[in-house]
């Protein structure tokens, strides 16, 4: 990997919880694999972070199956080995440490404004007295694992934003402290960065079971497309449909670009019905995704691939971390 002719450097990471959705590919992973040709690269399957939704023996037992199929989704979708370095957050332990220091200079007002920080309590049910310390700090690692690498640039979803605005707060905080040290890292956002489910209502997301695998075969592909919520309004199909509040057509944009314009004409005319515009629907995901999902099949019957690759990243990522972390501690006084 060479610097010289490079834009700047990337980092992205993403908790392993299994296979990829729809959602990740089409807010991040496009990105992920489209920058690799102006960038430096680096990708991380975040494993510390992943411990946050994991308190038990059992969920955490999960975690290393799910970095593998994770990756496996990686690598199909075009993040190659030869470009970028992919690896595992825990291998790279300089995090915990930089995580450990970051965290005495963030208040915790800032930890408790972020909108995630919130939304997370009132899924879990949890207030700030019995939620764990290090779900509050859960952004401040996630800086520490973007600008240990001293990356400036971040490939993620929308909903990501806030955290990022937070890592961009501590960087600055940092260098006024201690001298100009980080690059402020700016989020990179893909054409269509918040990717609604499949229920309509919120984000296309795994644990509210309204998404679609990347790798799933053609025929879940199409009994989960069938059963999508549209348009509420049109009950009928002499109704004229809303594309503009229906997410299946959201998805249209993506997967049918070339048709999109005509199914808006047929959907807002009731000239198609929901179910016929369902069918091209799960078809443009399955054509296009074809390949992908060949890939992956390959790439799955390699064994020790995977675990290769994450093995000479970490040896990568350790030699970048190491020397940021040797210039942190001097600029603290520590060295
Ligand atoms: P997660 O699986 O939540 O760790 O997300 C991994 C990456 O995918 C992050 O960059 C997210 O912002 C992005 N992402 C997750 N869900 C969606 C979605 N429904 N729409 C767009 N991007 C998403
Ligand atoms: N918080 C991100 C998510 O839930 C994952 C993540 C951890 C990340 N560290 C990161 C993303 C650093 C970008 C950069 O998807």
């Amino acid at each position: 990997m060479t610097t010289n002719a490079k834009k700047g450097r990337i980092f992205s990471g993403m908790r392993p919880s299994g296979r990829l959705h729809l959602g990740n590919h089409i807010g991040a992973l496009q990105n992920w694999v489209n920058l690799q040709q102006e960038y430096e690269c680096i990708y991380c399957a975040v494993d510390i972070h992943a411990l946050t939704d994991s308190a038990s023996k059992d969920a955490t037992s999960q975690i290393k199956p799910n970095i593998y199929e994770m990756v496996l989704d990686w690598l199909a979708a075009g993040v190659d080995p030869e470009k970028s370095i992919i690896f595992v957050q825990s291998h790279v332990r300089e995090v915990v440490i930089l995580h450990g220091i970051l965290s005495m200079f963030t208040p915790m007002g800032w930890l408790m404004r972020v909108p995630t920080f919130k939304e997370k309590l009132r899924q879990l049910d949890a207030t700030e007295h019995t939620v764990s310390y290090g779900l509050v700090g859960y952004p401040v690692l996630m800086t520490a694992d973007i600008i240990l690498y001293k990356a400036d640039t971040v490939p993620v979803g929308e909903d990501q934003l806030p955290h990022l605005e937070l890592a961009r707060e501590i960087v600055r905080r940092f260098n006024h402290l201690f001298g100009p040290t980080f690059p402020e890292p700016k989020a990179k956002l893909t054409t269509y960065p918040l990717v609604v489910g499949l229920d309509g209502q919120s984000k296309m997301s795994k644990s509210l079971d309204n998404h679609i695998e990347l790798a799933a075969s053609p025929e879940d592909t199409t009994k989960k497309v069938m059963k999508a919520v549209t348009d509420p309004n049109r009950k009928f199909l002499s109704d004229p449909g809303r594309p503009e509040v229906c997410n299946v057509f959201a998805l249209h944009k993506y997967f049918n670009p070339d048709k999109v314009d005509q199914i808006h004409q047929q959907c807002t005319s009731a000239s198609i019905g929901c179910v016929q515009d369902k069918q091209l629907l799960a078809k443009g995901i399955n054509d296009k995704l074809n390949d992908l999902r060949e890939r992956r099949q390959e790439l799955a019957s390699k064994k020790g691939l995977v675990e290769e690759i994450l093995m000479d990243g970490a040896a990568k990522a350790q030699t970048i971390a190491r020397e940021t972390l040797g210039q942190v501690m001097e600029r603290l006084g520590l060295a």
